[in-house]
């Protein structure tokens, strides 16, 4: 079976071929959006007229699934088309992504994304928008982890990510934990002084004055580095670059979501004439939100709703473009790093989260509601208008699929983890090739996804699950986030089974007495999983503390620290 379908891909890529010229690749990722929040996955109260055109004109897969529930980790999954876990980018700790852009971690440089695969095959590639996969390793401008040295020749956009704090008045993520930690410090401080000079003066033990003097002036010079760091939070992590140079430090948010759209307009004017890839990587709809004036006020669901709407304008400008230049050899693909944020609420009450429609949960969680986002693929040459597929598919089905199209070959030398999905865009293969999907909560196996050959049933079994905090709500509100480990979750053993065929909703654990296969799809589940873990390989921890904290000789500054990093040459370059 899979030799046939192997035979009828590698048939139906020779065929296309032999057709016609290799498709340009144009990738829409949006952040934080919900599956809830578009129209074609049944919202009827947000209008998304451009995203769901995709779906009228091509295929919408509606169990698409991301690696993993957070931004880091599901986009280094995305673009190598393996587990976070393979390339170290899955924490053990609270944080799973990148909060500081002078941080010493990020995607390793031997791992081999999509981009360089296809920039070697002659594309030009572009990434336009957040990437969030590291930025320096020695000093603030080695560049080690910046997307040029993943095979992206034009980058425009944020090294990091959109944070509330990047915008004033937005709140912060971090201000309540750094004030913590700055009294801590200063206690710490304090009761160390007072004992070394007690012990000093009642004789117990000699330490020299002029060592209490040194720690004296060394905690004083780190506390107010760290005091530094925080008071000007938003110049030092919110920055905007094009390639190798910053150009907004921090980077405005006024029309940025204009600027994107116009700097992949302009892309795909530049490559019209030769294979483009171009991945446009929203930074928007994640807190903090903002939108221009046209789209302010004008949806059904407050600023959340405005963005997601200002979102798909962007979509349709973008796609406009393409017909404009009737760039019909073009495969788009539509999809969200992962679900909706519920935790996500304003200052002032309004829902600044997404909606994740049926699905329980949402972001930083592996219940379906984290993991399962939009996916859409259109190719007019090739996919038949409005099919719906309904089997599993995983986000990190781009790479192979991406890798094949170009005319390349995948890598034998390391584990991939997706499928090509050529066979079903062409509509010859109706059964998913994953039987099993490892569903991560951070570097935790959280639950294994048994897809089973020869059956409707949809396994999906839980090793633990997060408690929801306050009880009874769907999302961890007290923490602003889920975590993955401790007193954060609740063991399950055996693990708490579903049929997501039946109970898409998650609400129906199964028990031998309800399910006659209880204890075999148990043992194979966790057959699998025993599999799937001896598959892994120690490697390096690339979210261990010492790689996400912030470093200052890391920290990119466009102006001197005495101007605090500040400078605005976004007006100086006009696009080359
Ligand atoms: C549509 O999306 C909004 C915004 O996330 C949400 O509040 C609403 O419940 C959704 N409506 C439906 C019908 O799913
Ligand atoms: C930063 O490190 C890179 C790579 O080690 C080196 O080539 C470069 O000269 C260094 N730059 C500065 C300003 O020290
Ligand atoms: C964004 O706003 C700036 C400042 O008003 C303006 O110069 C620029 O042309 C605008 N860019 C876009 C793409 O709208
Ligand atoms: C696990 O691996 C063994 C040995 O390769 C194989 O026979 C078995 O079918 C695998 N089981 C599952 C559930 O993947």
């Amino acid at each position: 079976m899979r030799f046939l379908l192997w035979m009828t891909s590698v048939l139906a890529v020779s065929v296309l071929n032999a057709t016609q010229p290799r498709p340009n690749f144009l990738l829409i990722m949006v952040d934080d959006l919900g599956i809830g929040d578009v129209g074609c996955y049944g919202n009827n109260t947000i209008r998304t007229p451009n995203i769901d055109r995709l779906a009228k004109e091509g295929v919408k897969l509606t169990q698409h699934l991301a690696a993993s529930p957070l931004c880091t980790p599901s986009r280094s999954a995305f673009l190598t088309g393996r587990y976070p876990v393979r390339s170290g980018m899955a924490s053990m700790s609270r944080i799973g992504v990148y909060i500081f852009s002078a941080a010493s971690g990020g995607l390793p440089n031997d791992e081999l994304t999509f981009a360089s695969v296809l920039k070697k095959e002659g594309y030009s590639t572009g990434l336009i928008g957040k990437w969030h996969l590291g930025l320096n390793c020695v000093n603030s401008s080695d560049h080690c982890h910046h997307p040029l040295n993943y095979g992206f020749d034009y980058f425009y956009g944020i090294p990091m990510t959109n944070l509330r704090d990047c915008i004033p008045g937005h709140g912060s993520a971090f201000i309540a934990g750094a004030a913590k930690s700055m009294k801590a410090l200063i206690q710490i401080g304090c009761i160390t002084l007072a004992t070394a000079i007690m012990l000093n003066y009642s004789g117990i033990i000699k330490i020299h004055w002029k060592v209490i003097c040194y720690v004296s002036i060394l905690f004083t010079f780190l506390f107010g580095l760290v005091f530094l760091f925080f008071w000007n939070f938003r110049n030092l992590n919110c920055f905007l670059m094009r390639n190798h140079q910053v150009i907004q430090q921090p980077f405005k948010s006024e029309n940025l979501t204009q600027r994107i759209t116009k700097e992949s307009v302009d892309f795909i004017s530049r490559h019209k004439d030769n294979p483009f890839l171009l991945f446009v990587s929203y930074t928007q709809v994640h807190t903090a939100l903002y939108v221009e004036s046209q789209f302010r006020g004008k949806s059904n669901h407050g600023l959340y709703g405005d963005a997601v709407e200002e979102v798909d304008w962007s979509v349709g400008t973008i796609l406009d473009e393409l017909d404009k230049n009737s760039l019909h050899n073009t495969l788009v693909y539509f999809t969200s790093d992962n679900g909706g944020h519920l935790e996500e609420i304003s200052s002032s009450g309004e829902v600044h989260g997404g909606w994740n429609g049926i699905y329980k949960g949402g972001k930083a969680t592996s219940w379906e509601g984290g993991i399962r986002v939009p996916g859409l693929l259109r190719w007019p040459d090739v996919i038949k208008t409005g099919m719906v597929f309904d089997e599993t598919t995983s986000q990190m089905d781009i790479f192979p699929t991406l890798v094949t199209l170009s005319g390349a070959t995948l890598p034998q030398d390391r584990i991939i983890d997706g499928y090509d999905l050529t066979p079903l865009m062409q509509g010859e293969s109706v059964k998913s090739e994953h039987e099993f999907l490892f569903h991560y909560c951070n570097a935790y196996l959280n639950a294994v996804r048994w897809n089973q050959r020869n059956s409707k049933s949809i396994w999906k079994a839980f090793f633990f699950t997060p408690n929801f905090q306050p009880e009874g709500s769907n999302g961890c509100f007290d923490t602003h986030v889920c975590f993955c480990y401790g007193s954060f979750v609740t063991h399950h053993d055996p693990p708490l089974l579903f049929d997501l065929s039946k109970d898409p909703e998650e609400k129906n654990p199964l028990t031998p007495q309800t399910e006659i296969h209880y204890y075999t799809v148990v043992k194979t589940i966790q057959q699998a999983a025993k599999n799937h873990t001896e598959s892994l390989q120690v490697v390096a921890n690339q979210l261990s503390w010492s790689n996400i904290l912030w470093k200052p000789w890391l920290q990119a500054c466009c102006s001197s620290w005495f101007d605090l990093c500040y400078c605005d040459k976004e007006k100086e370059f006009g696009v080359e």
